[in-house]
């Protein structure tokens, strides 16, 4: 293995099982199409190990849609005279794991002693191509280093999953051993075996078949043997095997002494759901694995390598002078790269992406408030296609909307394959009862947001005609029928509940019922716009949706009713109706990751009768809509929230970070970075065994532009105001802007900014509060302070 490169490398040196499932989780490979746990290949007591395929979800034995655990190809054994290399047989005399974040390939290398004393070494390599998303390969190479063995590796494809399911309630306190952790959870089984076997060519495969939804899953694997260089190994046996639910070929070697076995193995992975190539999955798969092959292992890393190569040119957020924020930040976005797919405008990107089961692959507001930012700036192509996912599950969104008595759509709290509702009604263990799904109602309005945010930022208004308008228009639609009116004429919300999920059942949520006035206004603006500007297409529109003029001045009318929120003299605005007269309980106790706890007798179902939240609410809309509130009011409320918040949502800190910054409250922001930035790197929560905390990573990129870098889109220009912090000496990203690239390089002493475009392009920004004009590829420089 060659030497890592410490600022792209994450390493595990000697393996504890008590934080396997952390690794599992962080050294996840994938392609947005498909993401593999870090388990180690050959498994172990406690392991959980999971391949996730975009859009890929089933209900078959679970109380709402699971994102399936697909076969997993990584299924390997190494027998060494008989005896079995893993973790809970052999002794572990070395073993190291590095996950190479500029390409996306997870190298290993582990000695074990078996119990007779003789140590072998396995090594293994793994990638999942951004090349081409069907295509994933290990490599495996076994040396024995101090004995002649007969080495059998047996490596194929496994169908025998199950997805977790439901948790026992266990009393409070009860830890149990890293071994036994999974064991006590309920499963659920969403795959049948459809076709297994081998084909004339050698490639083995295995059809599976998701059992409600019906998605076919094609694999097709060619497990290679590679040529001893030195003649000091050889292969004396090569069988297939066929189980009822799995596959494998079975090689045999003898190995001398110092000399390695080595096999390849491509697996080519391809669906009935796959856009646009529903039929014939397994014919696809297996020409992925012939065609590659063919090709052989270099020809995969070296492409696979030129894409990462690009991701990273447009995505990079390098940070000099503190290395490990530098290496956190990287972390998160080589997550980010992972979890999305922009030719798939089917699937968007789960809360715990394709890195977990954590509620069940759901898609949440995550995906449109935190998650694309970051996309939008660095892969537009890749932010429109989460947007056409939205659009994508409209029919699902307009049912949600009928069950619930309203018009239009309303987009599912926790939305899978088909936009339908999927939120759970408890909580795992069965003890609580969420009320998100009835009353999370915001989520339509933040979808809206993204569009006009999207439209902002890269002018395609090529997809407002063919799915973003439909999506304001229809969501508009939902909300003038929500909307109930009260005594005072005015218009209001009863039974939500705002992004601080403590507090249910509430009334006049000030975040919401500003957002749903917003999109109000957006749907009609929008309207009025195409108007002018697309009138046919807005004909072909308004007459698929039945939309009428008198439709849409009803909702500027209704916009203008929405009530507003109490607010202060001292310019706190009150969160939801009666707030203001909760109990005040005090946060008096921080863990070792200075996250605030619960106070004692607290947790997430009792605090509904207090102020304390779970996350910002009203500094949430301070964040989207800056310009709505002068900076005095958003620290005033800044300082009242910020000491009632409890961050029990990993979306919480970058939030508090951003605003932090903007309100002149640089400590804190620091303070509120690292939770954010570290919070897998870290585990600073406990629970990254069960995914990334994918809205953190993408929080944390914001962290990084919108507050070191103080960029915000402005209605025409990007606008910066720079505030880095005294800990890194350099922040250096790019952003893309209505298709031009902006390179910004930030230092105390200089700020450089960079056009990257046709030659002789011009494009105004606004630095410090001044307009300053960029040169294509001509470097502009500014004296922090100097541009006044
Ligand atoms: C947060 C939500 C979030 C969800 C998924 C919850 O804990 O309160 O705001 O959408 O996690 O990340």
């Amino acid at each position: 293995m060659s030497a890592p490169d410490p600022g792209w490398a994450l390493v595990e040196r000697g393996f504890d099982p008590a934080a396997a499932g952390y690794h599992e989780t962080v050294m996840t490979v994938g392609n947005g199409r498909v993401g593999t746990r870090g388990a180690l290949e050959e498994g172990h007591l406690g392991a959980l190990s999971g391949t996730y395929l975009a859009g890929v979800y089933d209900a078959h034995d679970s109380p709402v849609v699971d994102l399936v655990n697909a076969p997993d190809w990584l299924d390997t054994l190494v027998r060494v005279d008989g005896m079995r290399l893993d973790v809970d047989s052999s002794e572990i005399v070395e073993h190291e794991r590095v996950l190479d974040l500029r390409t996306g390939v997870l190298h290993r290398s582990t000695v074990f002693a078996d119990p007779a004393g003789r140590r072998t070494r396995l090594r293994t390599s793994r990638t999942a191509s951004m090349a081409d998303r069907d295509l994933c390969l290990l490599q495996i190479e076994v040396t024995p280093l101090d004995h002649d063995a007969e080495i059998v590796i047996e490596t194929g494809v496994d169908g025998r999953r199950r997805n977790l399911d439901r948790l026992p309630h266990y009393p409070d306190g009860l830890d149990l051993p890293p071994a036994r952790r999974w064991d006590k959870w309920a499963r659920s089984t969403h795959l049948a075996i459809v076709d297994r076997g081998f084909s004339g060519d050698g490639t083995a495969h295995l059809v599976t078949g998701t059992i409600d939804s019906g998605v076919r899953i094609a694999y097709s694997a060619a497990v290679v043997p590679e040529p001893s260089a030195d003649g000091g190994s050889r292969l004396t046996d090569h069988e297939q095997l066929t189980d009822h639910e799995r596959v494998a070929d079975r090689l045999v070697f003898r190995a001398g002494a110092g000399a390695p076995v080595s096999v390849h193995k491509f697996v080519g992975i391809a669906t009935s759901r796959d856009p646009g190539q529903r039929d014939a999955p397994l014919a696809r798969a297996t020409a992925t694995v012939v065609r590659h092959r063919g090709a052989g292992v270099d020809a995969v890393r070296r492409t696979s390598a030129a894409v990462w190569a690009r991701l990273w040119l447009d995505s990079e957020v390098r940070v000099q002078g503190h290395d490990k924020d530098a290496l956190a930040l990287r972390l998160g976005v080589y997550h980010l790269l992972i979890a999305a797919n922009p030719d798939d405008p089917t699937v968007s990107v789960g809360a715990k992406s394709l890195s977990g089961e954590g509620y069940r692959g759901h898609v949440f507001w995550d995906s449109e408030i935190l998650l694309l930012p970051f996309y939008l700036y660095t892969q537009p192509r890749t932010a429109r296609s989460l947007l056409a996912y939205r659009h994508h599950t409209l029919p699902g969104a307009r049912v949600v909307s009928a069950e619930n008595g309203t018009r239009g759509a309303r987009f599912a709290w926790e939305s899978a394959d088909t936009g339908r509702e999927e939120c759970p009604r408890w909580t795992p263990d069965g003890t609580s009862r969420f009320w998100t799904r009835e009353e999370e109602l915001h989520v339509s309005a933040d979808v809206a947001h993204a569009v006009d945010q999207y439209v902002a930022v890269t002018a395609d208004e090529q997809f407002l005609l063919a799915a973003g308008a439909e999506i304001v228009f229809e969501t508009s639609r939902f909300w003038a029928s929500r909307l109930e009116e009260g005594a005072d004429g005015r218009l209001g919300l009863t039974n939500v509940m705002g992004p601080d999920e403590f507090h249910s059942h509430v009334t006049d949520n000030a975040f919401t019922n500003r957002m749903v006035a917003r999109h109000l206004e957006q749907g009609a603006a929008l309207h009025r716009r195409l108007g002018a500007t697309a009138p046919q297409r807005l004909a072909e529109i308004a007459d698929e949706i039945g939309l009428s003029g008198a439709e849409v001045d009803g909702w500027v009318a209704a916009a203008a009713r929405v009530r507003p929120p109490v607010q202060l003299s001292s310019g706190v605005i009150e969160q939801f109706d009666g707030y203001f007269g909760l109990r005040e309980l005090p946060i008096e106790s921080w863990d070792d990751n200075d996250m605030p706890r619960y106070p004692a007798g607290y947790h997430h179902f009792n605090l509904e009768d207090t102020t304390l939240l779970k996350q910002p609410d009203v500094l949430m809309l301070m964040y989207l809509l800056p310009r709505e509130y002068p900076v005095e009011v958003q620290r005033t409320n800044f300082r009242f929230y910020e000491e009632r918040t409890l961050h029990k949502s990993s979306l919480s800190p970058a939030i508090h970070a951003v605003l932090g910054l903007r309100v002149g409250d640089a400590e804190s922001a620091v303070r509120y970075f690292e939770r954010s930035a570290y919070v897998d790197l870290d585990d600073n929560q406990g629970n990254t065994a069960e995914g990334m905390h994918i809205a953190a990573a993408a929080g944390t990129w914001q962290i990084a532009v919108h507050g070191f870098g103080g960029m915000r889109a402005l209605s025409d220009r990007l606008s910066f105001d720079p505030r880095l912090p005294a800990r890194c000496e350099r922040l250096q990203f790019s952003v893309y802007w209505r298709g031009d690239i902006v390179e910004v390089d930030l230092g105390h002493a200089e700020w450089i900014f960079t056009l990257r475009a046709a030659p002789s392009t011009k494009v105004e920004i606004v630095v410090d509060g001044v307009p300053v004009v960029l040169v294509a590829d001509d470097p502009c420089t500014v004296t922090p302070g100097g541009v006044r």
